[in-house]
């Protein structure tokens, strides 16, 4: 079994009679970059607080690098770096009085905080900004600077509550390249988004979460396994001849569903293959079509995007 960095059993939060999270199961593997996604008021915030010991469950169990979040709140606490989905207002600050802050907040001596704060404000793209005051900082600035700041106790596990809202593409891209940065570096990332292209782009894990409760959660391979279990593959080829061609080689393969004509493009004749194989498939679908000595010009499998298939699994679709 991999080791899990954050486990839940059956978390429940309620607030008087409304319950906010509903027996919540999470397995968050050390060492991945799991994206914890779904609609507004679904209770990702909430995980989160009771993750970091901000807010008691009403019943269930958690724990974060094996230690209870009720039980050994402190030891919780040491092992996690956690950004808010708030900024908070920090009036009359500089950014390297904002990390001193903190990293003064973890009990680092003063004598190691301005080599860890010029590591810091590095590594987040900063330095250049050291001296200058906190809220004139721009939004991703800002959140670059707020994830610095959970960094300062060198913590083994990062729980990011919407680290990319409110960023434009470009500043977007920006924290995504940090997060798979500070992945290389050894830390386990959990994050919540709505903004699935994050999720696509670098993660190793997703969790979709929906009125309180996961109603999926695995790798992204297994994800895309078991919600797209046929996969779209594009041939395109040189002339009609060789469409032919690879019609007969194809249609008698196991897990070939359908073939059909595509629009050619730019002259092209191009194809598309219905499969419902794994990786291997593919690939040796490819070698039974080169072993024919067809010239493939292109052999793309359009990835269902992780939007269609966010949207057929709060459906209902699939469970
Ligand atoms: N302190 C509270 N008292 C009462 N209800 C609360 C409290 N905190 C959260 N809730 C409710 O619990 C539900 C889950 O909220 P939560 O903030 O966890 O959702 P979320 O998934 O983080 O949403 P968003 O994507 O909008 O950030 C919401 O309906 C919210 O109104
Ligand atoms: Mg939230």
């Amino acid at each position: 079994m991999t080791d899990l960095i954050i486990e839940t059993r059956d978390l429940v939060k309620k607030f008087g009679n409304f319950t906010a999270v509903n027996g919540l199961s999470l397995e968050v593997p050390a060492g991945s970059i799991y994206g914890f996604v779904g609609p507004n008021g679904a209770g990702k915030t909430t995980t989160m607080r009771m993750l970091t010991t901000l807010t008691r469950p009403t019943s269930g169990q958690a724990w974060v690098n094996g230690h209870s979040v009720t039980e050994e709140p402190r030891a919780v606490r040491r092992a996690i770096g956690y950004m808010p989905d708030e900024f908070g207002v920090y009036d009359d600050m500089r950014v390297w009085e904002y990390l001193d802050f903190f990293a003064a907040c973890y009990d680092i001596p003063e004598i190691e905080r301005k080599k860890l704060i010029d590591d810091l404000l590095a590594l987040v793209d900063l330095s250049h900004r050291r001296d200058d005051m906190v809220d004139k900082l721009s939004r991703g600035m800002k959140q670059r600077l707020s994830l610095a700041r959970t960094l300062a106790h060198d913590p083994s596990v990062l729980i990011l509550d919407e680290p990319a809202s409110g960023l434009d593409p470009r500043a977007r891209v920006e924290i995504r390249e940090l997060l798979v940065e500070l992945a290389r570096m050894g830390k386990t990332i959990f994050f919540s988004t709505h903004i699935l292209a994050d999720v696509s782009e670098i993660c190793s894990h997703i969790g979709i979460v929906e009125a309180g409760e996961i109603i999926a959660q695995g790798s992204m391979e297994d994800m895309r396994a078991q919600i797209q279990p046929h996969r779209e593959i594009t041939v395109t080829l040189r002339d009609q001849e060789a469409v032919e061609a690879v019609k007969a080689i194809v249609s008698g393969v196991e897990g070939v569903m359908g073939i059909a004509d595509l629009e050619p493009r730019a002259g092209r004749q191009r194809l598309r293959i219905d499969y419902t194989g794994d990786d291997e498939g593919v690939a040796d679908l490819n070698r039974r079509i080169s072993a024919a000595g067809i010239a493939i010009l292109g052999f793309a499998e359009e990835t269902k995007d992780l939007e269609s298939m966010f949207m057929r699994v709060t459906k209902g679709i699939v469970t």
